[in-house]
């Protein structure tokens, strides 16, 4: 499956249950446990930054951003990001990353923060935060936590990870240059066949 035959659309509720499947075949039942797992407990994710890719109709990954608090600064927190197994090494991955760091970034999140593999991430454009920097509500490997700051310069994300209320803000559906969107209305129409 070539990734120019995957295209990229905003999540919405009926990729829910597609995106429940993904996420349980990737992670398991320990995902419950993990510390990104504790904030994003604690409220909504944003749709409007959650971003699905799909293929022959169906959801083949997914990732979510969840908009919390660092420190003082309102950003937001990236995952959990899988793709099926047999969709893997097509570079689906890298594109969702890309896509929804983007989005973050043009709607004025501060930063964008992970706990993840840094040897995934870091080519992205996330880096690794000094010891001390950033404390999480949980136990955490702090080896993981990578961090993007939407301004190359702002070196102000600092402090306490918690959950934060969303303001929507603009459809940035509407603003994002997204592969393969001509075809995302038609993907849309049928939510029946997209493996749900
Ligand atoms: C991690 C994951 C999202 C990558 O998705 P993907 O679409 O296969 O990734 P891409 O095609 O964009 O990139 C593939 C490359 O990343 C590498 N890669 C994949 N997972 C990696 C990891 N955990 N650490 C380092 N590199 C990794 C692959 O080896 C491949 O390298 P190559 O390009 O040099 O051959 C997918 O493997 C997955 O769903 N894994 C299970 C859930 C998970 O671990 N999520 C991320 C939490 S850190």
């Amino acid at each position: 499956m070539p990734q120019s035959h995957t295209v990229y659309l905003n999540e919405d509720a009926a990729h829910d249950a597609a995106i429940r499947l993904i996420n349980e075949e990737a992670f398991g039942p320990g995902r419950f446990v993990r510390a990104a797992e504790r904030l994003r407990e604690q409220g909504p994710h944003c749709r409007e930054l959650s971003f699905v890719a799909m293929a022959e109709r169906k959801v083949v990954g997914s990732v979510r951003l969840t908009p919390v608090w660092i420190g003082a600064i309102a950003g937001h927190l990236l995952g959990p990001l899988a793709v099926r197994p047999d969709y893997k090494n097509l570079g689906i991955g890298r594109e969702l990353v890309r896509i929804s760091l983007e989005a973050a970034c043009r709607n004025g999140s501060g930063g964008v923060l992970l706990v993840g593999d840094p040897p995934y991430y870091q080519p992205l454009g996330f880096k690794p935060v000094p010891a001390g920097v950033i404390a999480f509500p949980g136990p955490v490997d702090l080896r993981r936590v990578l961090v993007a700051g939407c301004d190359p310069t702002d070196a102000r994300l600092a402090g306490l990870v918690s959950w934060r209320a969303d303001d929507p803000g603009p459809d940035v559906s509407a603003t994002l240059t997204i592969p393969g969107a001509a075809e995302s209305q038609e993907e849309r129409r049928q939510p029946e066949e997209a493996g749900e």
